[in-house]
Order: C-alpha cells, then sequence, then structure tokens
C-alpha cells in the first residue's frame, strides 16, 4: 500500500517554500520509484477565518490512522493575533499525535555560512522535549485586569516525558557514533523540575557506558553554544529551553531560512518542518529561502526509511550552497523557485 504523506503549506511563506520542497519529493519519488502518496491539507489561516474551525473534526484520527508523516509549513497570521489556528494545528498535532521528539540538526552547510568567526565546524544535534513543559497550557488568571492580577502558568514535567526524550537522546548518540550527550536545564533555581530532570538524566546516562554525558545549565550553555559550538555532539533539554535554543542553533548554522525539523513520535505518523515561521511580510514575494523545507523533506523520507534519497537531496542542498546558487539571506541572488531549482538540478545530475 501507498506511504500517505499529509502536506500541510500553512500561512505566509510556508506554501511558497513547501511547494520547492514538494518538487524535490516528488522528483524523488518518482525517480526511485518510492509510491510515497501526498495528500494536499487546506488547513491556514485564510480558511480559519473563513469557517471558524482551524482542524476539521475527525482529522486528527485520520491522521493518526492512515498516513506516515506530515509535511507541514508554517503557520502564524497577523490576523489572528492569539494564534488559536496554529496552536490547535501545531500544537495540536504534536500533543495530540505524541511527538515527543523534536529533533534539531545544527549542521553548518558551508563554512561560509557561519556567523562565528573562526568557527567552521559546527556539527551538533538539539533534542527538545516536545509534549511538555511550559506548553501544555496550564494556568489561568485571577483577578484579570485589576491592578491585583494574578497570572500562573505551569510548566510540568513527567518523570515518564522526561526519561523517553532522554533516553531517545543516548539511543541516537549511540546509533550515530556520537559521543557526548549534554543535558542542560536550570535546576539551580526550578529545583523540582530540575531535580526530576537530573536523576533521570544521570540514571538513563548510566546505560550508556560509552557516551560521555555532562550537565549544564542553559544560560551558560548559550554561551558555550556561541563560544565552543565544537564541544556539543547532543544536546537534550526541555521544552521551552529547547524553542529558544534552537532558534540560536539555527542562527550557527546560516540563519533561520536553512534549519529543519521532526516532531517524532518513534515508529508512527511524525511531522517534518522548517523551523521558520509564516514570516508574513516575506510572503509571495518569492524571497524565501526554501532550504529549510527541503531539508526537513529529506528528514522525513530519512524517517520513513529511506535514507539514500535524504542523503541525495543533503548533498544536493549543500552544492547548491557552495555554488551560491541561493536566495539572498545566504548571499546569492536567487528567489524561491529558482533557488528550488538550484537544488533540482543537482539532484537529477545525481540519480
Ligand atoms: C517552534 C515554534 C513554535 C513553538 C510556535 C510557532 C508555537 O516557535 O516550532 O519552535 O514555540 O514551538
Ligand atoms: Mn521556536
Amino acid at each position: 500500500m501507498a506511504k500517505k504523506i499529509a502536506v500541510i503549506a500553512g500561512d505566509g511563506i510556508g506554501p511558497e517554500v513547501i511547494a520547492q520542497g514538494m518538487r524535490v519529493l516528488e522528483r524523488v519519488n518518482e525517480s526511485r520509484k518510492l509510491g510515497l502518496q501526498f495528500v494536499p491539507f487546506g488547513w491556514n489561516a485564510d480558511e480559519y477565518l473563513r469557517t471558524g474551525v482551524s482542524i476539521p473534526p475527525g482529522a486528527m484520527d485520520d491522521i493518526r490512522n492512515n498516513y506516515a508523516a506530515v509535511y507541514l509549513g508554517a503557520f502564524g497570521d497577523p490576523r489572528i493575533p492569539d494564534m488559536k489556528h496554529a496552536a490547535d494545528i501545531l500544537l495540536g498535532m504534536r500533543f495530540q499525535l505524541d511527538l515527543y521528539v523534536n529533533y534539531r540538526p545544527v549542521k553548518l552547510l558551508n563554512e561560509r555560512l557561519s556567523p562565528l568567526k573562526d568557527k567552521q565546524k559546527i556539527d551538533f544535534v538539539i533534542f527538545r522535549e516536545n509534549t511538555e513543559g511550559a506548553y501544555v497550557g496550564m494556568g489561568g488568571n485571577f483577578k484579570k485586569g485589576t491592578a491585583e492580577e494574578i497570572a500562573v502558568q505551569e510548566d510540568v514535567s513527567t518523570r515518564k516525558g522526561v526519561e523517553r526524550i532522554i533516553r531517545y537522546a543516548f539511543e541516537f548518540a549511540k546509533r550515530t557514533g556520537r559521543k557526548s550527550v549534554c543535558m542542560a536545564d536550570k535546576n539551580n533555581v526550578m529545583r523540582f523540575a530540575g531535580d526530576l530532570w537530573m536523576r533521570t538524566f544521570e540514571e538513563v546516562g548510566r546505560e550508556y557506558a560509552g557516551i560521555e554525558h555532562f550537565h549544564m545549565f542553559v544560560d551558560a550553555l548559550t554561551m558555550q553554544m556561541v563560544r565552543a559550538p565544537e564541544m556539543f555532539d547532543v544536546i537534550v533539554t526541555n521544552n521551552m529551553f529547547g524553542d529558544i535554543i534552537t532558534d540560536l542553533g539555527a542562527a550557527l548554522q546560516g540563519g533561520l531560512g536553512v534549519a529543519a525539523s521532526g516532531n517524532i513520535n518513534p515508529g508512527k505518523v511524525s511531522l517534518f518542518e522548517p523551523i521558520h515561521g509564516s514570516a508574513p511580510k516575506y510572503a509571495r514575494q518569492d524571497v524565501a529561502n526554501p532550504i529549510g523545507a527541503i531539508l526537513s523533506a529529506a528528514m522525513m523520507l530519512e524517517y520513513l526509511g529511506y535514507a539514500s534519497e535524504a542523503k541525495a537531496i543533503e548533498a544536493a542542498v549543500v552544492a547548491a550552497v557552495d555554488a551560491n546558487e541561493t536566495t539572498k539571506d545566504l548571499g546569492g541572488s536567487l528567489g524561491t523557485r529558482a533557488a528550488g531549482n538550484a537544488v533540482l538540478k543537482r539532484l537529477e545530475e545525481r540519480s
């Protein structure tokens, strides 16, 4: 049976970058006879504003039961300031499909893209817990709008949630031959959650004798990511810290335009998306960098078991970047579609 992929282009620059990712995916699907079937989903801000519905009833179960993966662009629209549809769709899928691993590699594609003086080798991976923490939306306001107002926002960590993401990080390190795992938290202040994270990290770490493990406060970690990024192989952290440090990670690899991510429930339907947002002010101008979306497509193929196809796409991206055939954010002069062409051309030469 064909593996079905839900394609959710979303808002802003989402449709433009996903269009380029789809050209690459369709090309590989045909030439390597993967038998993938791509099904477009029109969920976006326009649809939400028109119908008041962010996700149609039953759609989440349909994705869970009938799809192998979700390929997603970006969500966010200035007409929906509370991000209701984005939260329902993106965070909704993370929670309801239990996509507990947020996998965000930080790899410099070309030395010239390094924002750091004298740092030309940047290659590590961040695993962000993706279903708990401050993202669970627990809390509330009391005496709202008065001078006595109180706001409470809970940060939730469960033993199960903490253990599975830490274990995943160690398993990844073992599988890929990475030397170390660093756990970042703020256990000098957040004593209770930090204690759970630290104990779990030590316990799981003991099971992986061949892999070095060390702890860092997340504030110190951000400094080291800039000062000495070569010290990291695998970083594991909670949802909110992971959100913050992966934007820094994206900047280290050349900018948000090139950063890819996977939201993974191992063995189950998982979601792949560029790290960047919908960037409404750049929408429909043919300026957005499609590389983050293209590398997310490659990551999706790898997840689905097509490692050589994923490698071919990555190599085509690197070759296009080496030739400076990129959008302006990377120093090139091409539009979104032409930057997609540059990758496709290299892919065709290789397959
Ligand atoms: C990300 C984004 C999301 C997040 C937003 C859009 C809700 O910043 O994927 O990193 O905070 O997780
Ligand atoms: Mn983010």
